[in-house]
């Protein structure tokens, strides 16, 4: 198994994060590791950081 991560910008849509990536709170500590996601960058996500589809509604577009 490969430990670099992938980060794939999505057309209209989020960031995917293939592989497994761990979550650090401002003291350092590990809250959670999380294995293949998406990231939100069009800002409307209720669940940021990540997506939960709402760039579709929001008709979030790229270039
Ligand atoms: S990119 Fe999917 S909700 Fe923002």
């Amino acid at each position: 198994m490969s430990d670099k991560i992938k980060m794939q910008f999505k057309k209209n849509g989020s960031i995917r994060v293939t592989g497994t990536v761990d979550f650090v709170d401002a003291d350092g500590n590990v809250t959670e590791s999380k294995t293949d996601f998406s990231l939100c960058r069009c800002g409307a996500s209720k669940e940021k950081p990540f997506c939960d589809g709402s760039h579709r509604e929001a008709g979030f577009t790229t270039d």
